[in-house]
């Protein structure tokens, strides 16, 4: 899949926003430890899970967001394409509150306005997000990172020493069993391939049993057999989770299969299915190559 990959050049990665800022929040989002999604309490009674509207972000006054308007619905598989600079990663950053845009509407379902929350209170809402280069805590094992994961804003230490309960080992053996990790639950994460801290990444996301997941760059860096199981697990997520997926690799948005947006200079330059976006002249033109 390395052909049809367009290169691109990574920004730095940061921590994961700390889940569940106060009791109250993580109340209102449902219980983490429950079987319910986080973000089971978010009015989506139009089927919209997301939804940005002439969103603008300046940085010294070059527009690296410039009017965005996106609609997500809910369960949908979107994939975001678009040249270096284009601004995908600047869009997670508005919908996970790192950054606060200038301008404009961002809504989780109805009623959560994410331009007033901080970044722990959209986590703790059913918003997760996986950034580019792979963050796990490479000192622990697969097993504990998932624990941590669960726990939320707990210390490590008080995680690890605390008593391990049934529900949660068995939440983390089924998850471990999705993302084809079973067999190294007690390894450390520091000795997992790339392709694997990329997937123990991803479970880390759904042991915090997140409604709204958004993938940078998931598949970069691995193997093509990595990125086709990749493909195959988020095909399954759609439908009980909507799923954001920023990627370059056209083979691995293809086996995916679902709408795709490319991003151009800060706004949406095209929307449709891949074929279709892939025969745009503006989109050749900026991203494609002739
Ligand atoms: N914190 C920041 N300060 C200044 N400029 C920034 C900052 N974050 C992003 N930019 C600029 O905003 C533009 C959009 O960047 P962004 O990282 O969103 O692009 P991208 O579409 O994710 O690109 P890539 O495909 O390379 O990951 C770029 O020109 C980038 O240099
Ligand atoms: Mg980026």
């Amino acid at each position: 899949m390395s052909a049809s990959t367009v290169p691109r050049n990574g920004h730095p990665s940061s921590m994961h926003p700390a889940p569940g800022a106060s009791g109250s929040q993580q109340d209102a989002a449902g219980d983490a430890l429950g079987s319910r999604l986080r973000g089971s309490g978010v009015d989506t009674s139009h089927n919209v899970i997301l939804y940005l509207e002439e969103i603008c972000v300046s940085f010294d006054g070059f527009k690296a967001l410039n009017k965005l308007s996106l609609s997500i619905d809910v369960g949908e598989l979107r994939c975001i394409i678009g040249p270096n600079g284009a601004g995908k990663t600047t869009m997670m950053d508005v919908i996970t509150g790192k950054t606060r845009p200038d301008s404009g509407t961002a809504f989780f379902g109805q009623t959560f306005d994410l331009t007033r929350m901080s970044e722990p209170q959209i986590a703790a809402t059913g918003i997760g997000r996986k950034f580019q280069k792979p963050t796990v805590f490479e000192q622990h094992s697969v097993f504990e990172n998932l624990e941590l994961a669960m726990r939320g804003p707990r210390s490590p230490l008080a995680t690890l020493f605390s008593r391990r309960d049934r529900a949660t080992g068995d939440r983390i053996a089924t998850t471990l069993e999705r993302v084809r990790l079973s067999e190294q639950a007690d390894r450390l994460a520091g000795l997992l391939s790339h392709g694997q801290k990329q997937w123990l990444e991803i479970a880390m996301l759904l042991v915090q049993e997140q409604r709204l997941l958004l993938l940078d760059e998931p598949v970069a860096g691995m193997t093509d057999d990595e990125t086709e199981r990749t493909a195959e697990l988020f095909l399954s997520l759609a439908g009980e989770h909507s799923l954001v997926v920023v990627e370059h690799d056209m083979a691995f948005i293809a086996a995916l299969g679902g709408k795709v947006t490319v991003l151009h200079e800060g706004s949406v330059l095209a929307e449709g299915a891949l074929l279709d976006v892939q025969s745009d002249e503006r989109v050749i033109e900026v991203y494609l190559g002739r």
